[in-house]
C-alpha cells in the first residue's frame, strides 16, 4: 500500500494528460505562454479572485508576497510555528524577523487569541513593523479567517493566506486564498491540485499588487532587458500549466472523494475513545489534503501500522521554533505548548483519491486491533 499512489490518478487520465503535453511540445512555447494564462484564469475563476499569477512554487508564492511588499530587514511577519518550513524560511530569507504564535489545538491554525495577545505585547513603536500575518490552512482547513483579518485591519497589517495544502477549501462559503490579502498556492505533486514538477500561485484582488508581482516573477523586467526593481526567475512553465490544466477539472470531484473517505475513517474510528479525529469547524469546508488524527501512543501506533505494511506520515515532527534552522530566533522549547504537543500526537494516514475500499479498509482495521 502507498501513502499516496500519484501512478494511479495518472492513469486515469492518461490519455488527456499525455494529450496536453504533446501540445505543450508541439506549440515549442515552454514558458508561460497560452496555458499559464488559461491557467491562471481558471484558478482566478476557481478561487473567486481578480488576479491570478502562476510561479514556479509555493514557496516563491509567499517570497513573492512578501517582496511585493516591500518586506525587509528590520520588519516582522507573524505566523504560527505548526505548518511546512517554507512558510518561515522565506521570512528569514527576506531579513525580516518571523514572530510564531501558537495554535488552536483542535484545528491546529493560528489561534487568533493569542495572534492578538502577541501583538499588543509588542511596544507600539515596534509593533509599526509588523508587516504581515502568515496564518496556514494546515492539511486543508481555513484558519478564522474573520477574527485574524479584523485584528489585522485593526493594526493595520496585511494578510498572506498560506493555503499550499488547501486549495478547495472554504471558510463561510469563501474560497481560501480569496479573504486575505494574497492567497499563495502550491501545485507541489503531492498538493490535492499536483503539477509533475514545481509550480505555484498567488491570487489577488488588488490590481496594483498582481501587476507587481508579474514583474517580481521576471527579474523586475517591465521591457525585455530593462529592470526598475529587484526581482526574481519564478515563471511558471507551460507544461506544468497543462497538465494542471487537465487535473482542475477534476479537482472537485477528487476533493469529494478525499471527504467521503475522511467520512469513513470518522465514522470508523469514533468509538476508539483515545482517537481524535480531525475538528472541522462548522463553517468550514475541509479539503482534506491530509486526514490527520491524534493519539497519546503515536509513536507505537505508527510503528505498528508499519509492521503491517500500513504507511502513515508525521507532519510535522518538530515545531519551526524548535529548528535549529531559526535557532538564532531566541524561541525555546515550551514557548508554544499547543504546538509541541500536537507535533508529538498527529498521525496522518491515507486519504487520496485512488485509495480502495479494500486498503481503506485494512487501515481501519489494523488501528481497531491495536486497541482491541
Ligand atoms: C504549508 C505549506 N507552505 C508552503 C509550502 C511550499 O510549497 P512548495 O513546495 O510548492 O514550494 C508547502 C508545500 O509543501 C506547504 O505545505
Amino acid at each position: 500500500m502507498k501513502y499516496l499512489d500519484l501512478n494511479a490518478q495518472y492513469r486515469s487520465i492518461k490519455k488527456e494528460i499525455n494529450q496536453a503535453i504533446q501540445n505543450v511540445l508541439n506549440s515549442g512555447q515552454f514558458i508561460l505562454g497560452k496555458e499559464v494564462e488559461k491557467f491562471e484564469k481558471e484558478i482566478a475563476k476557481y478561487c473567486d479572485t481578480k488576479y491570478a499569477i502562476g510561479l514556479n512554487s509555493g514557496t516563491d508564492a509567499l517570497l513573492l508576497s512578501l517582496m511585493a511588499l516591500d518586506i525587509g530587514p528590520g520588519d516582522k511577519v507573524i505566523t504560527t510555528p505548526f505548518t511546512f518550513i517554507a512558510t518561515a524560511d522565506v521570512i528569514v530569507l527576506r531579513e525580516a524577523q518571523p514572530i510564531f504564535v501558537d495554535i488552536d489545538p483542535k484545528t491546529y491554525t493560528l489561534d487568533p487569541h493569542k495572534l492578538e495577545k502577541t501583538i499588543k505585547h509588542i511596544s507600539p513603536n515596534r509593533r509599526k513593523k509588523i508587516k504581515a500575518i502568515i496564518p496556514v490552512h494546515i492539511y486543508g482547513q481555513s484558519s478564522d479567517m474573520d477574527a485574524i483579518t479584523s485584528i489585522a485591519r485593526k493594526y493595520k497589517i496585511k494578510v498572506i493566506e498560506d493555503a499550499a495544502q488547501a486549495l478547495g477549501a472554504r471558510y463561510k462559503g469563501k474560497p481560501i486564498g480569496s479573504i486575505g490579502d494574497f492567497g499563495c498556492f502550491s501545485f507541489f505533486p503531492s498538493k490535492n491540485l499536483g503539477a509533475y514538477g514545481d509550480g505555484g500561485m498567488i491570487v489577488t484582488n488588488n490590481k496594483k499588487i498582481a501587476e507587481k508581482i508579474k514583474l517580481l516573477r521576471i527579474h523586475g523586467r517591465y521591457q525585455k532587458y530593462v529592470a526598475n526593481m529587484l526581482g526574481i526567475n519564478s515563471r511558471l512553465d507551460a507544461l506544468q500549466a497543462a497538465v494542471l490544466n487537465v487535473k482542475l477539472k477534476y479537482l472537485n470531484s477528487w476533493i469529494r472523494s478525499r471527504q467521503q473517505k475522511a467520512a469513513v475513517y470518522n465514522h470508523a474510528l469514533k468509538n476508539i475513545k483515545q482517537i481524535h479525529t480531525p475538528f472541522v469547524e462548522k463553517h468550514n469546508t475541509h479539503a482534506y489534503h491530509q486526514y490527520t488524527i491524534r493519539i497519546k501512543q503515536r509513536n507505537k501506533l505508527q510503528t505498528y501500522l508499519h509492521q503491517h505494511t500500513i504507511p502513515t506520515i508525521i507532519y510535522y515532527p518538530v515545531p519551526l521554533h524548535l529548528q535549529s534552522v531559526f535557532r538564532d530566533l531566541g524561541y525555546r522549547r515550551g514557548d508554544f505548548p499547543e504546538a509541541e504537543q500536537a507535533s508529538k500526537e498527529i498521525l496522518s494516514l491515507p486519504v487520496y483519491p485512488e485509495l480502495s475500499n479494500k486498503n481503506q479498509s485494512k487501515i481501519i482495521k489494523t488501528i481497531k486491533k491495536f486497541y482491541a
